[in-house]
C-alpha cells in the first residue's frame, strides 16, 4: 500500500505491521464494550481525516478507552500483535499526525472526559486528557481561574492533545507554554520498561493523597494496577528538581512516544479586568512598531498581540457568516446591527480616533486605503479596570500620535470583544471554506516576518499563480487547461468550464511571539503549486534561522522537513529516544521523524 502525502513524496506502509483480524476486534470488544470499538464506515471518517480534509487514513477501527487500564491494556495487546496505533484527541491538527497514514488502530481519547481534581487555593487542575478545552476553562472560570491557553479550536480540541503538539495559541505572549504550565502528566508507554509489580493493593507506588503537591494517578483513582507501562509523572509541583523531567519529552511528541492520559496544569487566575482593542496599521514595519509600544506601555497586563493582514480580513468576513470587521465602513453598519442588543451606544464597537494617515473623519463613507493593511489584536488582562484603562487609552493614544496606528477601536462590550476575537480566530476556518490550504506555520525574526509572505506572493505570481494568474496554458492530467486573468478555463467531458481561480498567500499569526501563519489558499492542492513552494519556504526559514514549526508541529506534513530546523545529531537522539520507548514503532509512525 502507498500513500501520497499531497506532498512530493510517496511512503510505504511498513511490512512489520500486522493488519487488523476479526480476533483483534474480538479482543477490543473483550475490553472496552460494543461502544468502545467503531467500525461502520460511515463512523469511521471522522477518525479518518484530518481537519482540513487534506490527510485522510484507511483505518478500520477506532477506540474508544475510558480509562488509563484500557488504555494500557489496548497498548499492550497492540504492542504484542504489532498493529500500529495513531492516538487521536479532537482531530484539529493541522499537520496530519492525528490520523491514520495507512490502516493504523484509531485510539481516540474522546471518552477519557473526567475532570480529576482542582484546588481552588493553588489553581492546579488534574484532568483526564480527553477533556475539551473549552470545557475545561468553564469549569476552571467557574472557580474563578483560567485555562492558561486559549485557540481557535477551542471548543473540540482536547488537553491531551494541547498537550501532546504543544499548542501556543493566543495567550502564549502573557501565560508562557506548555512547558512551564504543565505540572505533570500521566502517560501509558507502547512497551512497559519494567516488569508489572505483583499487586498495588491500596499502598504501594504511586501517591494517592493530594495535599503537599502530589496527586492521585488518573490509574489509581481508576483502582487500576499499573502494569509496567504506565509512566505516573502526575505530580502538581510547582518545584520539583528531581534529574530528568521526563513530562517535557511527552510535550510536543505528537504521539509518537506514549499515549497521554492525564494532565495537571497551572491555571491562571481569571482577569477582573479586560481591555481589547482592534488596530489598523499602515505597513507591517508599523505594526511591529506598535508591538514594541505595547509590550512598553501595557507591560504586565498585556495578554495577547495578534495580526492579520487585510487579505485575511477580508476572507474571514466573505466566508463566515456574521463575522464583521468593525473597522470598515461597510462591516461597521453590520456590526451596529449585531451588536445592538448588547446595549451598545453603535459602531460596533468604540471608535477611538484616527491617527495622523486615517484621513477620513469617523466610520462613514471613505474608502479603506493603503492605510489599512494591517490589524492588530492587542488585549490586556488585569486586576483594576480604571489603571488598565487608562494605561490602554494612553498606549493607544501614543501609537497614533505616531502614525503606526491609522485607525482602532475599542470592545466596550464582552459582545464587541467575541466580534473581533472571532474576526481573528475564523481565519483558518475562512481559508478552509475558500478551498485547499498549504499551511504554514513559522518562527522568524519580528521585523522580517511579513518579507516571506510578500517574497511567495512575487514568486508565485510569477509562476502563474497569482491572484489574476496572468496567462499559462499546461497540461493537467492529460487536460490542457488554460488560465487566464483568474479564471480557469478546461474542458471536461466536451464541455468548457470556467471556474474562479486565484491563488492567495495571505499573512496572520502570533505577532507577539514571533510566530507567523503563512498559508496559500488555491482552489484545489496541486503538485505543480506546491514545489514552487516548498522547499522555497524551509530555505527561507532556515536562512533567517527560524523554525518550520512554532507551533502546530512536525505531523506528517512536515517529517522530511525536520532537518531544516533540526541538526544531524538532535535528530538521530530524537530516533534513540523514540527507539527505546517504542522498540517496534507502532506509536504513530511516519509522523515528526523523516523516513530512513
Ligand atoms: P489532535 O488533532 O487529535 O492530535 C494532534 C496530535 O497529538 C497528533 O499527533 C496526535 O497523535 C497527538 N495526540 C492527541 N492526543 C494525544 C494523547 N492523548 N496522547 C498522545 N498523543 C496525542 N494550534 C496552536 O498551537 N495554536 C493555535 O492557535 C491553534 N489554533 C487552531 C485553530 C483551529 C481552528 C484549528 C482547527 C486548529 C488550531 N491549532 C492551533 C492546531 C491544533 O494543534 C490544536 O487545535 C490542538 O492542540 C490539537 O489538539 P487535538 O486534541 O485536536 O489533537
Ligand atoms: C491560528 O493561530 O489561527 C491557528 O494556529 C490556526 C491557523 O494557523 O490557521
Ligand atoms: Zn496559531
Amino acid at each position: 500500500m502507498r500513500a501520497r502525502r499531497l506532498l512530493h513524496t510517496a511512503i510505504e506502509r511498513r511490512s512489520a505491521f500486522a493488519r487488523l483480524s476479526e480476533q483483534d476486534l474480538a479482543f477490543f470488544q473483550s475490553i472496552l464494550g460494543n461502544s468502545g470499538v467503531i467500525t461502520d464506515a460511515d463512523a469511521l471518517v471522522p477518525f479518518n481525516q484530518d481537519w482540513q480534509k487534506k490527510y485522510e487514513g484507511k483505518s478500520r477501527v477506532a477506540l474508544r478507552p475510558r480509562s488509563t487500564e484500557q488504555v494500557s491494556e489496548v497498548l499492550r495487546y497492540c504492542s504484542s500483535r504489532r498493529l500500529a496505533v495513531v492516538p487521536q484527541g479532537g482531530n484539529t491538527g493541522l499537520v496530519g499526525g492525528s490520523v491514520p497514514v495507512f490502516d493504523e488502530v484509531v485510539l481516540s481519547t474522546a471518552a477519557m472526559n473526567k475532570v480529576l481534581e482542582f484546588d481552588e487555593v493553588s489553581g492546579t487542575l488534574v484532568a483526564q486528557s480527553g477533556c475539551v478545552l473549552a470545557a475545561l476553562d468553564e469549569h476552571v472560570g467557574a472557580r474563578g481561574f483560567m485555562m492558561p491557553l486559549d485557540l481557535g479550536a477551542k471548543g473540540s480540541c482536547h488537553i491531551g492533545g494541547n498537550v501532546s503538539t504543544n499548542a501556543g495559541g493566543l495567550r502564549l505572549v502573557r501565560y508562557g507554554s506548555l512547558h512551564g504550565s504543565v505540572l505533570g502528566l500521566e502517560v501509558v508507554l507502547p512497551e512497559p520498561l519494567l516488569p508489572p509489580p505483583p499487586s498495588r493493593g491500596g499502598g504501594g507506588g504511586s501517591s494517592s493523597g493530594s495535599s503537599n503537591g502530589a496527586t492521585a494517578s488518573a490509574a489509581a483513582t481508576a483502582g487500576s494496577t499499573a502494569d509496567g507501562r504506565v509512566l505516573d509523572l502526575l505530580r502538581t509541583l510547582r518545584k520539583d528538581n528531581t534529574g530528568y523531567d521526563l513530562k517535557q519529552l511527552f510535550i510536543g511528541a505528537e504521539g509518537t512516544l506514549g499515549v497521554v492520559t492525564a494532565v495537571a496544569i497551572q491555571c491562571a487566575p481569571r482577569p477582573a479586568s479586560v481591555q481589547l482593542a482592534l488596530l489598523a496599521c499602515p505597513t507591517f514595519a508599523a505594526a511591529c512598531t506598535t508591538l514594541r509600544a505595547a509590550r512598553r506601555m501595557l507591560g504586565e497586563v498585556l495578554s495577547a498581540v495578534e495580526f492579520l493582514d487585510s487579505a485575511c480580513s477580508d476572507l474571514a468576513t466573505a466566508y463566515l457568516d456574521g463575522v464583521r470587521n468593525p473597522l470598515l465602513p461597510q462591516d461597521a453598519a453590520a456590526a451596529v446591527a449585531g451588536l445592538g442588543e448588547a446595549g451598545d451606544t453603535g459602531g460596533g464597537a468604540a471608535v477611538v480616533a484616527r491617527g495622523r494617515g486615517g484621513g477620513e473623519e469617523g466610520l462613514e463613507g471613505g474608502g479603506v486605503g493603503d492605510d489599512r493593511q494591517f490589524y492588530m489584536v492587542v488585549e490586556t488582562h488585569g486586576s483594576d479596570a480604571d489603571h488598565d484603562t487608562q494605561k490602554m487609552e494612553r498606549f493607544l493614544e501614543h501609537v497614533m500620535a505616531e502614525g503606526c496606528v491609522t485607525d482602532g477601536t475599542l470592545a466596550a462590550s464582552e459582545a464587541q470583544a467575541k466580534t473581533i476575537w472571532r474576526l481573528r480566530e475564523g481565519i483558518a476556518e475562512a481559508l478552509a471554506r475558500r478551498g485547499a490550504v498549504y499551511k504554514y506555520d513559522v518562527s522568524l525574526p519580528t521585523a522580517v516576518m511579513y518579507d516571506l509572505v510578500e517574497v511567495l506572493r512575487q514568486r508565485l505570481g510569477a509562476a502563474g499563480f497569482g491572484p489574476e494568474g496572468g496567462v499559462q496554458v499546461r497540461r493537467e492530467g492529460g487536460v490542457q487547461v488554460r488560465r487566464e486573468g483568474g479564471v480557469q478555463v478546461r474542458r471536461e467531458g466536451g464541455v468548457q468550464v470556467r471556474r474562479e481561480e486565484g491563488v492567495q498567500v495571505v499573512g496572520y499569526g502570533h505577532i507577539g511571539d514571533g510566530n507567523l501563519h503563512l498559508n496559500i489558499s488555491a482552489p484545489r492542492y496541486d503538485d505543480d503549486l506546491l514545489h514552487q513552494i516548498e522547499p522555497y519556504v524551509y530555505e527561507f526559514v532556515r536562512q533567517h534561522n527560524g523554525s518550520i514549526s512554532a507551533e502546530h508541529g512536525i505531523g506528517l506534513m512536515k517529517a522530511g522537513a525536520l532537518p531544516y530546523s533540526k541538526g544531524p545529531v538532535a535528530i538521530e537522539l530524537m530516533r534513540r529516544i523514540k527507539e527505546t520507548v517504542d522498540p517496534y514503532g507502532i506509536l504513530n509512525p511516519y509522523k515528526v521523524l523523516p523516513q530512513r
